[in-house]
């Protein structure tokens, strides 16, 4: 393992029956840095975040977080495990009967025997970090999409987690939003020092969060790098996503292996707008 990674898989290979979702993968994600997998959709990437959370088991490979492979792992060590991470799922996942305070302190109450004033201090302060304080006695249905994500954010962040997991976190957001929301997670990755490993399909969101990115394509990584390698990769596949063009290697759908008819007549649509030269990756 390399020396510096927080997390490392291994030959990771996980199926559904006789659909193989993930094979053979095997990256390391720097500590203390944001990390970030991208993918077509239905490529695997919430399977892999739970594979990383012990959520689910994959047949082959290791998973390493930390220093300790949590593969095969009992359920008191890999609780012990997962208390160093915190988890943002799409849509914040907050419960909808009680207050952002009380969904913010909910894993401290759950976790720890921390008396109520302590729990109060550490709420405020990391709602602070979020620009949450004058919405504490709000219910999740009285607040907009993007204070939902933050309050998840806040609530990811009270058990002072070494990584933070973000399944999709701009989905639901408009683009405006999404750019507040990457700002944020800038900021408190700066303020936290933890590492941020994010799982997304927005290319512009992660070229101004990530420091290294990953694709998946197919069940496979094609590459993990840092952005400036990626951006600067000549595979076709990763070309192809990281310029969000129909033109390329990528199908219309995940599953299929030949390219349709509607597939051909949309992509040369595509290059009636923008031309069939080299696409384009944005930079940010
Ligand atoms: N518990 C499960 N049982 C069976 N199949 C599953 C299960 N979970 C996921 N899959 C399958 O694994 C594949 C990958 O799913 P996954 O949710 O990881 O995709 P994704 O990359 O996160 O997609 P999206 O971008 O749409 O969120 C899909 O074909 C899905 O149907
Ligand atoms: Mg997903």
């Amino acid at each position: 393992m390399a020396g510096d990674a927080i997390i490392s898989l291994r030959g990771v290979t996980k199926s559904f029956g006789s659909h193989t979702v993930l094979e053979d993968i095997s990256f390391d994600v720097p500590r203390g840095r944001i990390s970030a997998i991208l993918g077509p959709s239905g490529t695997g990437k919430s399977v892999l975040l739970k594979n990383v959370i012990g959520l689910l088991r994959p047949e082959r490979g290791e998973i390493w977080v930390d220093g300790e492979q949590i593969v095969g792992m009992g359920e008191q060590d890999l609780y012990r495990v997962r208390r160093k991470m915190g988890v943002l799922f799409q849509d914040g996942a907050l419960f909808g009967s009680m207050t952002i305070f009380d969904n913010i302190a909910f894993p401290l109450r759950e976790h720890t025997k921390k008396p109520e004033s302590e729990i109060r201090a550490i709420v405020e302060e990391k709602a602070g970090m979020v620009g949450l304080l004058d919405h504490m006695r709000k219910y999740p249905g009285e607040v907009s999409g993007g204070m939902k994500k933050r309050a998840g954010l806040a609530r990811a962040l009270v058990m002072e987690p070494e990584i933070v997991l973000f399944d999709e976190p701009d989905s639901g957001l408009d683009p405006v939003r999404v750019a507040y929301l990457d700002e944020l997670v800038r900021k408190v990755q700066e303020e936290t020092g933890a590492t941020f490993f994010i799982i997304t399909h927005n290319i512009p969101s992660v070229m101004r969060t990530a420091d290294y990115l990953g694709v998946l394509f197919r069940s496979r990584l094609v590459q993990f790098a840092s952005k400036e390698e990626m951006r600067a990769s000549d595979n076709p596949i990763i070309r192809q996503f990281l310029a969000g063009r129909a033109r390329g290697p990528i199908g219309m759908d995940e599953m299929a292996d030949d390219e349709t008819e509607l597939e051909q007549e949309l992509v040369a649509q595509e290059d009636e707008l923008f031309g069939d030269d080299e696409p384009e990756i944005m930079t940010v």
